[in-house]
């Protein structure tokens, strides 16, 4: 079950446009061992992206996670998946909870040797909904982007899926990508601004998420029905806003506030990340113990620091 017609054992990905499945895509693609091959999911073949995957060599097909057909027949033949979902195209939870039940029942249905869902921690095994430390989100939920994706994690335990459990780490793109970059205060500096105080935050470049994904296929057995947590580094805000000074050039200061003040800062899902760094702060133990540095190395020898990240990407961090 699974090979391609090369023989290679195929890894359908899931988000193979984006930043996790595009790193899986291209770490699959750049391995000279052709023990692997890929098939990557759009929704849309004739986007740019879709057609920047054919040009590299990928297999590419059409499936949307909302239409559970189509997400089986992606899955069909394949002897390994990766399954993300995209909170922040929707901010919708319960449309991650869906769109993981179907990728898992595929999973199931394709009969593959190896899945990897790309979850996160269920806040509220840590926080309940009653706790008042943080304001509950929609209802039930602390940090629903996190909570929604560690809830779903049943989903591939019940129906028996052999799956590694991938605990992503926040990813230093945020800086360019998402509006978390420095910005220029009141007094002229430059701040890095997160509710974290003198705790740490795993960070990577989403880039190694893939490329960690990928050792953990080429690892197969052994990681099968185990939770793997990833990072580049774990690092204070202080820490990250001096690789910033040093690799920039210029001055940045970390400016920690407390979660009332984030959540009322003009961020895109404010009050979502406000709760989120809240978590990251208050279980720091927890949070950073799940995520081993060395281990991703393992995983990903080639595996980036903030530094090497930010001397790659400095002319792309705005200074507003
Ligand atoms: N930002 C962070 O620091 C961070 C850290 C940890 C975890 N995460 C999680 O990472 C997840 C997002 O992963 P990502 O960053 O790799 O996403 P991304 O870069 O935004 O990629 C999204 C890709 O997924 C595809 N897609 C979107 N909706 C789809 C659907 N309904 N069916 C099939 N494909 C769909 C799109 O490809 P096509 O247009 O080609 O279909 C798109 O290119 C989020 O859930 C987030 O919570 C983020």
């Amino acid at each position: 079950m699974g090979s391609g017609s090369a023989g290679r054992k195929i890894v359908a990905v899931v988000g193979a446009s984006g930043a996790q499945g595009g790193g899986l895509v291209r770490a699959i693609l750049a391995d000279q061992s052709e023990e692997f091959g890929v098939r990557a999911i759009t929704r849309d073949l004739e986007s740019p992206k879709a057609q920047d995957l054919v040009r590299a060599g990928a297999e590419v097909v059409q499936a949307d996670l909302d239409d559970f057909d189509s997400v089986r027949k992606a899955f069909d033949g394949a002897y390994a998946v990766f399954c993300v979902t995209f909170f922040w195209a929707h901010y919708s939870p319960e449309k991650e909870f869906v769109q993981a039940s179907s990728m898992a029942r595929a999973a199931k249905e394709s009969g593959v040797e190896h899945a990897i869902w790309s979850t996160l921690e269920d806040t509220r095994q840590w926080v309940p909904p009653t706790d008042s430390r943080m304001p509950t989100l929609m209802g039930k939920y602390k940090v629903p982007h996190f909570d929604a994706k560690g809830e779903a994690n049943k989903f591939f335990q019940d129906r028996g899926v052999p799956t590694t459990f991938l605990l992503t780490s926040f990813y230093w793109d945020n800086l360019i990508h998402f509006g978390l970059g420095p910005k220029r205060g009141p007094d002229g500096r430059l701040a890095l601004t997160f509710p974290m105080g003198d705790r740490k935050l795993p960070g990577i470049a989403a880039e190694d998420i893939g490329r960690c994904a990928y050792g953990i296929f080429k690892k197969g057995a052994s990681l099968r029905g185990r939770t793997v947590g990833i990072a580049g580094q774990h690092l204070t805000g202080a820490q990250m806003a001096t690789a910033l000074s040093e690799t920039l050039g210029r001055e940045f200061v970390f400016e920690s506030v407390s979660p009332e003040e984030y959540r009322r800062m003009d961020v895109p899902g404010a009050e979502e990340l406000a709760n989120m760094f809240q978590f990251k702060h208050d279980f720091q133990e927890v949070f950073c113990g799940a995520r081993d540095v060395a281990f991703s190395r393992e995983l990903n020898p080639s595996l980036q620091t903030f530094a090497t990240w930010l001397a790659r990407n400095k002319d792309c961090i705005p200074i507003g």
